[in-house]
């Protein structure tokens, strides 16, 4: 297993640019199977969970071709429909294979998905979302069986407990692009990610109008042809890397990085003393490196702050100057991390889903062990501000979701290095 070694204390400086984005492309490429022709999507990142999501289009009889960042799939022998456990464990994205194969075939047998450690991950909306549309789902032996004579369009709430599902959201469009009549999805997730699915969906015909609001409408279609996709930067890894700006009281660039999709980081940036300003089409973050302003952060749905950048703010507050208070709302007990972070001499808290961190003048590198992707991400962030060196164990998390993260810290003056066993 991987580790990265990182002698923290080095400014950043320079520009970096982000890859695509991972929860944007990762539905992209489940729903090419909902056509039998052939349909490319570029600017993919690199990444593990790519890679299990192509492995599972593979496995259901499926011609991938993956050249650089260009992916391309042919999808006219896709005529399996089981997606077994040893993939679907891994990443829980790879429960999108239900709602396409459902769209594609009227029939699914799907594992009950794995993925990160951050809390109870039901799929409970996403099988209400499809049993509203017609299909029939029993469980069996740690399947989901799921079955439709004949899909009919219908009125589908998919409001949780913690806010909109963006994976329920997700499974019941693909299924409801090829079902007779209207569907309307209330209390959809508007996530980047979902605008992205629809656009690509109307590009293989599909006839899907609202997304990115709460009240998505999709009218069914008979069929869909193949369609080219260009995914758009990943707003998580661009906000992971302006927090390594500010954490590091440094300046970067990040050239493609999407100033309307992280306005919450930016806020809360801002609120922390950091500067940030759009350039030439990017992002341009610096930090005088004098003391950070504590910030309280509550995490919420999309255009909220993101829970996927939590724990990197985490590490920024941990060396600001006073109390911050983060409070957990969409996985609130995604908390992982905190006790890694205070092994670093962080003084953190937790109460119920909240996060209480003082503020220390100085973090202190020590041995560290990532526990998920993002927590991962926090850690890593934690390091390039500690003194002396931190080892970060279990990357594997992290590689799931950045691609080439320590090249890409390096470029622009990090001291990290990935050291193989
Ligand atoms: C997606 C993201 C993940 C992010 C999360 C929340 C991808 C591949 N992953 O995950 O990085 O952290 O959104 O922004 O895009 N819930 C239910 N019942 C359900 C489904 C979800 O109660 O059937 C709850 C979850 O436990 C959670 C909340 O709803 O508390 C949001 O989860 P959801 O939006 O579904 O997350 P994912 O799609 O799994």
């Amino acid at each position: 297993m991987d580790k990265f070694s990182i002698k923290g204390g080095k400014r950043l400086e320079g520009e970096l640019a982000v890859s695509g984005s991972k929860n944007s492309a990762l539905p992209l490429v489940m729903a090419s199977i909902l056509s039998d022709e052939v349909s490319t999507i570029s600017n993919v990142p690199n990444l593990a969970d790519i890679k299990s999501m192509i492995l599972i289009l593979e496995v259901l009889g499926t011609k991938t071709d993956l050249r650089g960042s260009v992916l391309r799939v042919e999808p006219s022998n896709c005529d399996k429909f089981e997606a077994p456990y040893d993939l679907v464990r891994k990443m829980r994205a790879s429960v999108y294979a239900l709602g396409a194969l459902i769209g594609r075939c009227g029939k699914a047998r799907v594992s009950f998905p794995g993925g990160c450690v951050i809390g109870p991950r039901p799929i409970d909306l996403h099988l209400k979302g499809l049993e509203e549309l017609g299909v029939q789902i029993e469980l069996e032996h740690g399947y989901i069986i799921a079955h439709a004579d004949k899909l009919v369009g219908n009125d589908i709430n998919l409001r949780g407990p913690h806010g909109p599902s963006v994976g329920a959201t997700v499974n019941v469009m693909m299924a409801a692009v090829k079902a007779e009549g209207v569907t309307i999805i209330r209390d959809a997730s508007c996530e980047p990610q979902i605008i992205e699915l629809a656009a690509f969906l109307n590009s293989m015909g599909a006839s899907i109008n609202g997304a990115g609001t709460p009240l998505v409408t999709i009218s069914g279609v008979k069929e869909l042809h193949g369609a080219k996709h260009s995914v758009i930067p990943d707003r998580i890894e661009t906000a992971t890397y302006m927090i390594a700006a500010a954490i590091t009281g440094g300046n970067i660039l990040i050239t493609n990085g999407s100033f309307e999709r992280t306005e919450a980081v930016i806020e809360k940036l801002r609120e922390a003393g950091v500067d940030i300003v759009e350039e030439n089409g990017g992002v341009r973050v610096s930090a005088s490196g004098g003391q950070l302003k504590p910030i309280d952060i509550r995490t919420a749905p999309y255009p909220g702050f993101p829970t996927d950048v939590q724990s990197q703010i985490m590490a920024l507050t941990t060396i600001a100057e006073g109390i911050s208070v983060i409070t957990e709302t969409v996985h609130p007990e995604r908390f992982m991390h905190v006790s890694e972070l205070n092994r670093m001499g962080a003084d953190i808290k937790i109460e119920g889903n909240n996060a209480v961190v003082k503020g220390v003048p100085k973090l202190s590198g020590a041995p560290v062990m990532a526990s998920e992707l993002r927590g991962g991400a926090g850690l890593v962030l934690a390091g390039l501000a500690a003194e002396n060196q931190t080892v970060v164990s279990r990357i594997y998390h992290i590689d799931r979701g950045y691609e080439d993260i320590e090249k890409k810290l390096a470029g622009v003056g990090a001291d990290i290095e990935r050291i193989s066993d």
